[in-house]
């Protein structure tokens, strides 16, 4: 089957950055997987920027990867991403502004270590949710090419503010028909295994001090109430080492997590994660914190 048309592929040795846009499950992982595979093969560079921070093909949910390929090798089985940015939700439609601060970030690291950036967006591409998040990711990356894939005319609202703003090319991709939405369940469970694999032992647990967090706890808050918060690892200069897990107890504050040398704050999050089958509730941090 035809993965990706000639239009797809075409000047890609020209190109710095090509942008997938597209409902979930249209393909948009395997086609920058094609991308990659075809430009890696001309001895390029490539780096994938996964933006789907709720079914992530790379690293924990919650988080941007970037991911970075020289070898064919490398697309058959992704090497750890080289770095992630924390976003700390999993739902795309909540946290636009962390969603495209942390994707712009790696776009721009990805273009210093690679000479090809992908950059896999999430299934949202509707409402206002969707329209701000591709509206801003355009508007910051000017990705030389969006790929646009779509069932049938989905896309039509967000492609036509795109071509109204910007000057990005926009190739079409229709589909092919015998590709079947997953179900929320296998969504859930491929959600979880990430998180699983994200939690996996040696797990450490270390104290937590209440003055480490981003953004900061009020004077006096009852600390129990951020018991089981998703948080960031983050080291002194700007970079997420991995996810862990607040734990409360005996009056003290921990983080449970497999990522904890050379952590020195802690960014929060707006889930609750359970620590054994990792499902994860969302949370208001603005109510966690203040009340309602
Ligand atoms: N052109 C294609 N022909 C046949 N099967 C395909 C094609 N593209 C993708 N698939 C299959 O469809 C499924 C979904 O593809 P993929 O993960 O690339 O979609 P996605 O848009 O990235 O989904 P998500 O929104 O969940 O990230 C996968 O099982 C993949 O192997
Ligand atoms: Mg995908």
């Amino acid at each position: 089957m035809e993965i990706a048309p000639l239009d797809v592929l075409s000047d890609l040795s020209r190109m710095d950055t090509v942008m997938m846009i597209g409902d979930t499950d249209t393909g948009k992982t395997t086609m920058a997987h094609t991308v990659a595979r075809e430009s890696v093969a001309n001895g390029r560079t490539v780096a994938i920027v996964d933006g789907d921070v709720g079914h992530p093909s790379n690293g924990p949910p919650g988080c941007v990867s970037l991911t970075i390929l020289d070898s064919t090798e490398d697309i058959e089985e992704l090497p750890p991403p080289s770095q992630l940015h924390f976003v700390g939700h999993t739902d795309p439609s909540r946290l636009a502004l962390q969603q495209v601060v942390a994707t712009v970030s790696l776009v721009t690291k990805a273009r210093e270590l690679a000479d090809l950036v992908l950059l896999d967006t999430t299934g949202v591409i509707s409402g206002i949710a969707g329209q701000t998040l591709r509206y801003h990711e355009t508007e910051l990356v000017r990705p030389d090419r969006i790929v646009a894939l779509h069932r049938g005319g989905e896309l039509e609202p967000v492609i036509g503010m795109l071509t109204r703003f910007f000057d990005s090319e926009i190739v079409d991709v229709q589909t092919p028909a015998e590709l079947k939405p997953s179900t929320l369940e296998q969504r859930d469970n491929h959600r979880r295994e990430c998180f699983a694999r994200a939690f996996a032992p040696p797990l450490a647990t270390w104290k937590v001090r209440p003055t480490v967090f981003a953004p900061t706890l009020p004077a006096g808050l009852d600390l129990s109430r951020i018991d089981g918060v998703l948080v960031g690892i983050q080291d002194g200069v700007g970079a997420c080492l991995g996810v862990g897990r607040l734990e409360y107890g005996d009056d003290s504050l921990r983080v449970r997590t497999n990522r904890g040398e050379g952590m020195s704050g802690l960014r929060l999050g707006s889930l609750r994660i359970d620590p054994d089958d990792f499902q994860t509730t969302p949370l208001n941090l603005h109510e966690v914190m203040f009340g309602l």
